[in-house]
């Protein structure tokens, strides 16, 4: 074990204050032999275990300085479930209601996770268009408009979101490196993130490289790098990607965007569980998939990548594994040993993309345990 965190010697006054300074780890293992050392920000370290952790209470704090949230007032968000909790954590101290919709792809754990929290949460279709009235987005925004007394955290344009992550996620990458971060790789999903930590490492120094990862069917890559607005179709990673530009994104802080598959972000989940003792959710599969591939093209151990290891992979549980092997759904399996180190060696795939051909019933022992977010 290492030494006691300085933050942790003495005892804090609210669960409030153990939001942010998450820990930066080595990825060893995962990256295959890549000279460029890649890390990973320790997101699901934290009260409500992910990076929304830090925008629940920036949000909030913000509606009440612009007292548009006054005391017993509602908080309503369209959640993919970690904004949710984050905000129902802050809001339970400080003593508001909570109203949430979600689309229904997510996990039914963290709808169990919110109503533990004393959440209310009402779930929407996911195969809608954006501007459809069962839309998440459009639903919240009816709900606020219904409800006295009621403010939409609205997470998506919400300029308490990037600031947040200005504040304290890229000062803290920054500090953590010692300067030394020359790439910062991350999806976007509100934008909140890779708006703020990039503005902020740019900052400091504007030669740092931000690159975008997207999963395939979102909107956000494709946009990005033609200028065309193609029609997102659904996808299961969660809580990344968008079938819109949202209003806290500012894509003029990013230097590239690259896109990725559902099956590449969980081949890479299941690694980071099975050879960093990483249990991440699947958005931070898809993270360190492209930043491991970014390693490689780079080949320079004087760069340093930093990723986002933006949640725990609690929304991973057996019957959803089960539920997708019921409906024949195809997820490559995690490679054998011997196969990984063919890989490091560079004679095998793990560069490329995985094979898709494989499917779960093809690897009976590590089915259940696959990374499915
Ligand atoms: C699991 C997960 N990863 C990544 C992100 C992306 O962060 P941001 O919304 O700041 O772009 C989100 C946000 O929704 C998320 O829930």
């Amino acid at each position: 074990m290492g030494p006691v965190s300085e933050r942790y010697r003495k005892p804090s006054t609210s669960v409030l204050d153990l939001i942010g300074w998450t820990p930066l780890v080595r990825l060893n293992a995962v990256t295959d032999g890549a000279r460029t050392p890649v890390y990973g920000k320790c997101e699901f370290v934290g009260p409500g275990g992910s990076v929304k952790d830090r925008i629940g209470v920036a949000m909030i704090e913000a509606a009440e300085a612009a007292s548009t949230l006054q005391p017993g007032g509602t908080i309503v968000e369209a959640t993919s479930g970690n904004t949710g909790i984050a905000l129902a954590i802050a809001a339970s101290l400080k003593g508001y209601r909570c109203v949430f919709t979600m689309p229904d792809k997510m996990s039914h754990e963290k709808v169990k996770l919110l109503r533990a929290f004393g959440a209310e949460v009402i779930i929407t279709p996911t195969a809608v268009p954006p501007d459809h009235p069962d839309h998440y987005l459009q639903k919240a925004r009816s709900i606020t408009a219904a409800t006295p007394g009621a403010v939409m955290a609205d997470q998506f344009y919400n300029q308490a979101n990037p600031d947040a992550h200005f504040r304290t996620t890229g000062p803290e990458i920054w500090e953590q490196t010692e300067g030394r971060v020359t790439h910062f790789v991350a999806s976007a999903g509100t934008g909140g993130t890779i708006t703020g930590v990039g503005r902020y490492l740019k900052q400091r120094n504007p030669p740092v490289r931000i690159v975008g990862i997207d999963p395939e069917d979102s909107l956000i890559g494709p946009f990005f790098n033609t200028g065309k607005r193609i029609e997102g179709h659904p996808y299961k990673v969660e809580g990344i990607g968008n079938d819109k530009i949202p209003g806290a994104l500012d894509l003029s802080v990013v230097d590239e965007y690259r896109t990725f598959s559902d099956g590449e972000a969980f081949r890479m989940g299941h690694r980071l569980a099975r050879e960093e003792g990483l249990f991440t959710g699947g958005s931070a599969g898809l993270m360190v998939h492209g930043a491991v591939a970014l390693a490689h093209e780079l080949d320079d151990p004087d760069a340093l990548i930093v990723t986002l290891l933006c949640d725990w992979g609690r929304a991973l549980p057996e019957q959803d594994v089960r539920r997708r092997l019921d409906a024949g759904e195809r997820v490559p399996r995690a490679p054998a040993p011997h196969e990984r180190r063919r890989d490091a060696r560079g004679e095998g795939a793990a560069r490329g993309r995985p094979d898709h051909r494989e499917t779960l019933d093809a690897d009976p022992h590590g089915a259940l345990d696959t990374h499915c977010a």
